[in-house]
């Protein structure tokens, strides 16, 4: 097969476009034929190093595609099926295999650039707005990156939970498909955001703020945040965010920050159904409309981190495994 491989950490250049053998199913495991992988902030930090990996290795975690074999005791999904996926080592690839319990059934309404990059993005945005936050009808709540991938999908859930949002973004293109996600208000970054967002909010500040843009924004988050509010910080576009005095939230009026990962909000089988379902209904049914910006081919995958890294997309990026 082909596939991305990474032998070295380091920019978008050290993802090379290889030929590797073809995996094979071990017991448990299913083997994918691969039709859209998703590209994902994530695979950016493991690519640079600032999570570690084990290296040479395949990058990516998330696609959909057509399962071709399974392994022994598996009953189901079945050959012929299509599948998607958040959480499969090695998907910059033509074929990846994962445990059979982690593909997701794909609606036939859906297809598969969006399938390919539905699941990681938006079941984020699930578990930030009823697994480690919980803001209810009525609250109002900050979502930087308002035009990127979680972002978008952040902004249609909440809206659609009867909650005010105010969205960051960058320039006019990116406002534009804020509001179109449903955001309230949409504002650029700076250091008077957190007076902007008070302004907005009787000055009473946010219920909660979710935060993946990190070393940049944290300090306006906490300060647009109200009393007895909470920072989600979910991730850091903008590089991590330093070491924190605790006193801090005390001054700040009594805030809760949490750094949560997906994967502790899909740890469970029930709760990976629920959110799953929960999403692949949410676009079946219009919902939740996951706007792919920009397909590359699977040997463009530099390309693709580079433009993510550089802020150059919006919504989801997705890699196509063809010629
Ligand atoms: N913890 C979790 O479970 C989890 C799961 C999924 C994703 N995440 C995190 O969620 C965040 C968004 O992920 P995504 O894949 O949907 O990416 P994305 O939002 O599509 O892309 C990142 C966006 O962040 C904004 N940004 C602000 N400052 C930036 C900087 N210095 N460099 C790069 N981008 C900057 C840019 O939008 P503007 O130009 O509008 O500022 C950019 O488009 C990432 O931090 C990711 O790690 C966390």
């Amino acid at each position: 097969m082909r596939a991305i491989q990474v032998s070295r950490h380091g920019g978008p250049d050290v993802l090379e476009f290889v030929e590797l053998p073809d995996p094979t199913p071990k017991p448990g495991e299913i083997l994918v034929r691969v039709a859209a992988i998703g590209v994902n902030f994530i695979d950016t930090y493991q690519r640079a190093g600032i999570y570690a990996m084990q290296l040479p290795y395949i990058p990516g975690s998330e696609g959909a595609g057509v399962v071709v074999a399974v392994g022994d005791g598996v009953e189901s999904p079945s050959p012929g099926q299509r599948v998607a996926w958040c959480d499969a080592a090695g998907s910059y690839a033509e074929l990846v295999t994962m445990p059979a319990h982690v593909a997701v059934a794909v609606p036939d309404a859906v297809s598969d650039e969006v399938a390919a990059s539905a699941l990681l993005q938006g079941m984020t945005a699930h578990y930030l707005l009823d697994g480690s936050s919980h803001p209810k009808p009525g609250d109002t709540v900050l979502i930087h990156a308002g035009a990127g991938g979680v972002g978008l999908v952040l902004t249609q859930i909440a809206k659609a939970k009867g909650i005010r949002v105010i969205t960051t973004v960058s320039n006019d293109t990116k406002e534009a498909l804020s509001r179109d996600a449903g955001a309230d208000e949409v504002l650029r970054y700076g250091d008077d955001l957190a007076d902007r967002v008070r302004a907005l909010t009787g000055g009473v500040g946010v219920a909660v703020a979710y935060d993946g843009v990190g070393a940049d924004t944290i300090d306006q988050s906490i300060a647009a945040t109200a009393v007895r509010g909470t920072v989600v910080l979910f991730g850091a576009a903008s590089g991590p965010v330093p070491p924190f005095d605790l006193q801090r939230l005390n001054a700040a009026g009594s805030l809760s920050i949490t750094r949560p990962k997906l994967g502790d909000f899909i740890a469970d089988p029930n709760e990976r159904a629920w959110r799953a379902g929960d999403v692949m209904t949410g676009i079946s049914s219009g919902t939740v409309n996951v706007h792919v910006g920009h397909s590359y081919r699977l040997a463009e995958a530099g390309r693709a981190h580079t433009e993510l890294e550089a802020r150059a997309t919006t919504g989801s990026v997705v890699l196509l495994p063809i010629s």
